[in-house]
């Protein structure tokens, strides 16, 4: 499976993040090429340097919640790298909330804006040249909590269900044209933030960055050529 990905254009949001990071560096040792996407280019700098010296990486600062910003960088990856093979929209954030009724249109923006709206502008942008190649893999994070809401959770929980139908909806407009879109359900992810947060949880109970980041990859495979519309749990035992 490995070398169908030498050269392969990744293209990376949330790449300076704990997930984004494993996707990274799994690409990274198949000899892809990767356009890494994050909001601050010191934090895109320092992922790029963890990376093997050898790696093809560009850095791209973006916000992904303004439009004009988002079209204007894929349009630059496109005349860096040529083409997009793989759009890996990894970006996203969890806050917990108060009741729904202490939930201010901030907060609620908030949530619905990085983890849906922030998929939107990328698959909207990055589809046409997937339609021109005849090719293309689009993976999304959305949640366990897409599934099921929980009380204190309501943004948090609308936004990923709101991922996990923006994927079924971008599946069925393209699955004429060689494109798949699917997106992935993770558990309670490894990170060190969660640890922070749970100090008393059984960590090794929780999903690795880089069991997620192996879903990815396969999703991203031709093996999964087949697969689209899917939303995979991916919970480990948490
Ligand atoms: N952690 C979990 O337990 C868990 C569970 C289920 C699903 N998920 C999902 O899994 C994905 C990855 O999680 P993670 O733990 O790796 O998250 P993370 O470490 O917080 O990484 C997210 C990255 O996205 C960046 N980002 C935030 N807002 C942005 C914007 N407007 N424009 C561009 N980049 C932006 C963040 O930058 P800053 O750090 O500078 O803000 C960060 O580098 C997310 O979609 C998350 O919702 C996580």
């Amino acid at each position: 499976m490995q070398n169908e990905f030498k050269d392969k254009v990744i293209v990376i949001t949330g790449a300076a993040g704990n997930l984004g990071r494993a996707v990274a560096e799994k690409f990274a040792q198949f000899g892809s090429r990767l356009a890494l996407l994050d909001l601050k280019q010191d934090s895109l700098d320092a992922v790029a340097q963890a990376l093997p010296e050898d790696a093809e990486t560009r850095a791209y600062p973006v916000n992904l919640l303004e439009s004009n910003a988002v079209n204007a960088v894929i349009q630059q990856v496109k005349a860096d790298f040529g083409r997009i093979d793989v759009l890996a929209n990894i970006a996203g954030g969890f806050t917990m909330g108060p009741l729904m009724q202490d939930t201010e249109d901030k907060d609620w923006d908030f949530m619905l804006n990085l983890n849906a709206r922030s998929v939107f502008y990328t698959a909207r942008e990055v589809i046409p040249s997937m339609l021109e190649n005849q090719s293309g893999r689009i993976i999304n994070i959305s949640a366990r909590a897409a599934l099921e809401g929980k009380g204190r959770m309501g943004p948090y929980c609308a936004s990923k269900a709101a991922v996990k139908t923006l994927t079924e909806s971008l599946a069925a407009e393209n699955k004429f044209d060689n494109i798949t879109v699917n997106c992935i359900l993770p558990g309670t992810i490894d990170t060190p933030q969660n640890r922070e947060a749970m100090p008393d949880a059984d960590f090794n109970n929780w999903v690795p960055t880089s069991a997620l980041a192996d879903v990815v990859v396969f999703l991203a495979s031709d093996a999964a050529r087949c697969v689209t519309g899917a939303a995979i749990p991916v919970y480990g035992r948490s």
